[in-house]
């Protein structure tokens, strides 16, 4: 059984989605904890599964090092097997994306590598793009630009506003963080593809070389 912390800034209705599906004895992974950089409204979610939250906030720190660390700390308490990002708003910095990668991974509301960032969604309405997306991510040091596990495309109607294509994207975005889950705890996604100690790929192929 794959265990989760779930990292969450505001509502946490992706959040809520991925504890209905955990509820169901076939699922592979269970939501351990759940964090957040502030008391988060999710953590209702948290309180309806009986599941225990940690909220560490920047501004209790003199610096963004010493609170990733603090936050790290308060991860690491529950020995994740993975950690997700969902609709966390705050750029971790990199010592923690080092500890926890490649098994930190992020859902984002565009069909990545566009409209990386805090507004996805209201840079794909301003951009005029017939349509957005939605993607989940191994999460490297940059802002969304990780390796990309799983996106699907979804059309901007022209009523749109930013808050109904948002709706409308987190449908999406909501299955697509639970069958990625669901893909990791079984093994159908290899996050150590990702690490640090995966393969070269431009070696040679090895099995090209080996003996017939
Ligand atoms: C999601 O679209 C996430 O990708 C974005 O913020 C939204 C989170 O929504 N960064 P919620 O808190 O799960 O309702």
């Amino acid at each position: 059984m794959l265990s989760v912390v779930v990292l969450i800034s505001g509502g946490g209705s992706n959040l809520r989605a991925l504890l209905e599906a955990a509820e169901h004895p076939d699922f592979p992974a269970r939501v351990v904890a759940i964090g957040a950089d502030r008391d988060a409204e999710g953590f209702d979610h948290a309180a309806d599964f009986g599941i225990p939250t940690f909220a560490v906030a920047l501004s209790s720190f003199a610096d963004r090092a010493a609170w990733g660390d603090a936050l790290l700390e308060q991860i690491l308490v529950w020995d994740p097997d993975l950690v997700v990002l969902s609709g966390f708003m705050k750029l971790l910095p990199e010592r923690v994306v080092e500890r926890l990668g490649p098994r930190l991974i992020n859902t984002h509301p565009a069909y990545l590598p566009e409209f990386p960032g805090a507004h996805g969604v209201r840079d794909a309405l301003a951009a005029g793009v017939e349509q957005t997306g939605a993607s989940v991510i191994v999460v490297d040091a940059g802002v969304d630009t990780g390796p990309i596990l799983a996106q699907e495309r979804i059309p901007v109607l022209p009523e749109d506003t930013e808050a109904t294509l948002h709706d409308r994207i987190k449908l999406v975005e909501r299955r697509l963080l639970i069958e990625t889950v669901a893909a990791i705890a079984t093994g159908t996604i290899d996050l150590g593809a990702f690490g640090p100690d995966s393969p070269d790929t431009d070696s040679p192929d090895t099995e090209e070389l080996s003996p017939a």
